[in-house]
């Protein structure tokens, strides 16, 4: 037990400095870059720079969507890889799916998952990662929320960014879809239509911050309409939003296929490269369209020019590849599993965990003995070795008395057991990327692929298990494996403790076995509000063609609501307390400085999350009841106190005006502190007159 006063530090809840180190794109000699691009096109033929700017073929190679290059000029092609979980090649590290990232709230954490990822992307002789995605989780229904960390703007962008900086010491980023991809079924043709202040406040925020404060060296275009319009010839988005109000210097690059609409309109609107192939950007229509006068060279130039620009930046013709041997290193092993530990939410917990190996466990559950990464769209990741809930448990300790049970066995004796812990949830079966397949299961049946869902129940059978199991059982723990909210209100008062383990990557077992037994404890907290029910949401309809997009979904909906969720945003219990101790709040310049002291008042080691919503007073536009506007994680011995400085600028308490654009609004503005969103016991209340701050 450390003396209370001793080990007192202070860490940045966001340190710069440290997130976007090694970020190639930050370091880039823009001068230098310019001159040699120009050098380059002006030595390319239209045939050369046309062949920049679409991808080579629809199949990958081992892995590898190539785009452009030309050996004698000197310049290499683009060798894309997804994707969020990892690198989509050949075996590689799974990890945890970014939604269970999302709930580490650990930004130094992400940023190293990026670094593991782009490293074995780089060594599978790739130079591109298709990741991170970005969309928010504006319905828990979403198939592809797995694939995203959060439905929080500013948590979105914090997580994002981390790991597009960690990536960068390696690989090309491209963050994606833009914009408002929000749903899977209809993702070809819907239209999320939003107004400005909404896309601007909203669903924008997390893409420029990857772009402009991480560097993106790419984009990658959403499938859907925004207003109407295909986002991969959306001329505001691409051109006015991205290049002219960001400063955008990367590339576009298209969703596969269908992605790209047109060759024209594409092409002028900012599309730089059409990807897997050139359908729509193929030498016949081209050149047909500057012979009609709808295109020029110019701008087949400039779309070229950017691709260039970024293999210039980044030095790709002369990028070493790193060995093999870092692909499912030891190291990047290590990190899945820290990661997984890190990301697990505890949601209940009646005096059963952490368990000791002295216990009698039953382990119930067809998912407990399978492996369940995630789904098996874009951003499926095959991993040489996977340990699942069971095999974790059983190697955590050859002295535990540990029974499986499959889901259809006979369960009438599992009162002999002090515990039971139930292995629940979704697969890539029940949610995911939707790519229709011909597939069959080998028992023949259609290879569900995922999809969105209608409801956010578990399936039924699940449901039964789980209560047939809590009526006989000494003690029920419910472990749920799953990439986005579940409603358990119809059982959860039947269980002892709940834990939501997300797809929880190759060394989830491990991970499992480990906070089960207390080795470590729970310190994830949720990224994305858990309902009591689907009816507390807005409409839901997954074959909409229309859908409007406003500032509220997610705890602030919810909030304007007044609907209290099963479990709220931010939410996630741990084996030890943690208490906010202090306050201080300072203004420098154009920005406020929050300073929370975190004690570690229980007996074991944990991670706490402080956060900061921003709530306002007398504003003259609709606000949310509060918004996440800080965050940080610090670990913390028993009985040791750090402090936790949060940053704050000025631009983050802005509203979106479609006339004047941002407004730092003369209002009062409450800064709450506290460990979830509904857990704020601490304030600052200050007031802006237009001129000066003024603390209330
Ligand atoms: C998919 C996905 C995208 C992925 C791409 C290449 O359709 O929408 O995220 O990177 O195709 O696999």
């Amino acid at each position: 037990m450390l003396d209370a006063m001793e080990a007192n530090r202070s860490e940045k809840a966001f340190d710069r400095e440290k997130i976007h180190s090694g970020n190639i794109g930050l370091e880039v000699d823009h001068g230098a870059v310019e001159i040699e691009v120009e050098r380059l096109l002006a030595s390319m033929t239209l045939q050369q720079k046309v062949h920049e700017i679409r991808g080579w073929q629809a199949a990958p190679i081992d892995g590898l969507y190539y785009a452009g290059g030309d050996e004698g000029l000197n310049i290499p092609a683009f060798r894309m890889v997804d994707g969020p979980r990892g690198a989509r090649a050949g075996m590689a590290t799974a990890f945890p799916v970014a939604i269970a990232r999302g709930a580490t709230f650990d930004v130094e954490l992400e940023r190293r998952v990026g670094l593991a990822a782009g490293l074995e992307v780089a060594a599978k002789n790739g130079n591109v990662i298709l990741a991170p995605t970005i969309n928010l989780l504006r319905h828990p229904g979403w198939g592809r929320a797995q694939e995203t960390y959060s439905e929080d703007t500013f948590h979105m962008g914090a997580m994002g960014v981390s790991f597009v900086s960690g990536a960068q010491n390696h690989v090309l980023t491209s963050p994606k879809h833009f914009a408002l991809n929000n749903l899977e079924m209809t993702r070809f043709e819907v239209s999320a239509n939003v107004d400005e202040r909404s896309l601007h406040e909203v669903y924008l925020p997390h893409f420029k911050r990857c772009v402009v404060e991480g560097a993106a060296a790419s984009v990658m275009s959403a499938y859907n309409k925004v207003n109407g319009v295909y986002c991969g010839e959306h001329p505001v988005l691409l051109s006015d939003i991205l290049r002219e109000d960001w400063g955008f210097k990367g590339f576009v690059e298209s969703d596969w296929f269908l992605g790209t609409r047109s060759t024209v309109a594409a092409i002028n609107a900012g599309m730089d490269i059409e990807m897997p192939t050139g359908y729509r950007f193929d030498d016949e229509k081209i050149t047909q369209a500057i012979t009609d006068g709808e295109l020029t060279e110019e701008t087949i130039t400039r779309n070229a020019g950017r691709a260039l620009y970024q293999k210039v930046a980044f030095d790709l013709a002369n990028r070493e590849v790193p060995d093999e041997s870092v692909v499912e290193c030891r190291e990047h092993i290590e990190l899945a599993r820290e990661v997984a530990e890190k990301s697990f939410v505890l949601l209940k917990n009646e005096s059963v965990l952490p368990l000791t190996t002295t216990q009698s466990i039953a382990v119930v559950g067809d998912l407990a003995d399978v492996a369940n990464l995630g789904d098996r769209g874009s951003s499926m990741v095959t991993s040489s070795a996977v340990t699942t809930p069971l095999a974790g448990l059983r190697a955590f300790g050859n002295e535990v008395d540990l029974h499986y049970y499959a889901s259809d066995a006979d369960i009438s004796n599992i009162g002999e057991f002090d515990v039971a812990v139930v292995v629940a949830g979704l697969t890539y079966k029940e949610e995911g990327e939707f790519i229709p397949t011909q597939q069959q299961e080998s028992d023949g049946s259609d290879l569900a692929r995922g999809g969105d869902r209608a409801d956010l129940r578990l399936p039924e059978s699940q449901e039964r298990l789980i209560r047939e199991v809590a009526l006989t059982a000494n003690k029920t723990i419910v472990l749920l494996e799953g990439g986005s909210a579940i409603e358990v209100s119809s059982w959860v008062n039947e269980v002892d403790a709940l834990m939501m383990v997300w797809y929880p990557g190759r060394e989830g077992g491990h991970a499992i076995a480990r906070v089960l037994f207390g080795a470590v404890s729970p310190s994830g907290k949720l990224p994305v509000s858990f309902p009591q029910s689907i009816r507390q949401l807005m409409d839901w309809d997954m074959s909409a063609l229309d859908i409007n997009h406003d500032l509220f979904h997610g705890y602030r909906y919810l909030d304007k609501k007044a609907e209290q969720p099963e479990y709220p945003f931010g939410f996630g219990l741990s084996y030890t307390e943690f208490t906010l101790e202090g306050l201080q709040v300072e203004r420098v310049e154009n920005r406020f400085f929050l300073n929370v002291s975190v004690r570690n008042t229980g007996d074991t080691a944990g991670g706490a999350v402080p956060q900061l919503y921003v709530s306002y007073r007398n504003s003259v536009v609709e606000r949310p009841v509060k918004e996440l506007k800080g965050f940080g994680r610090v670990e913390l011995e028993p009985g040791e106190v750090a402090d936790l400085e949060i940053e704050l600028g000025d631009a983050e308490l802005c509203y979106y005006d479609p006339l004047d654009g941002w407004v730092l609004e003369a209002c009062t503005y409450e800064l709450r502190v506290g460990q979830a969103s509904d857990d704020l016991p601490f304030e600052s209340t200050w007031r802006f007159d237009g001129e000066d701050w003024l603390p209330e």
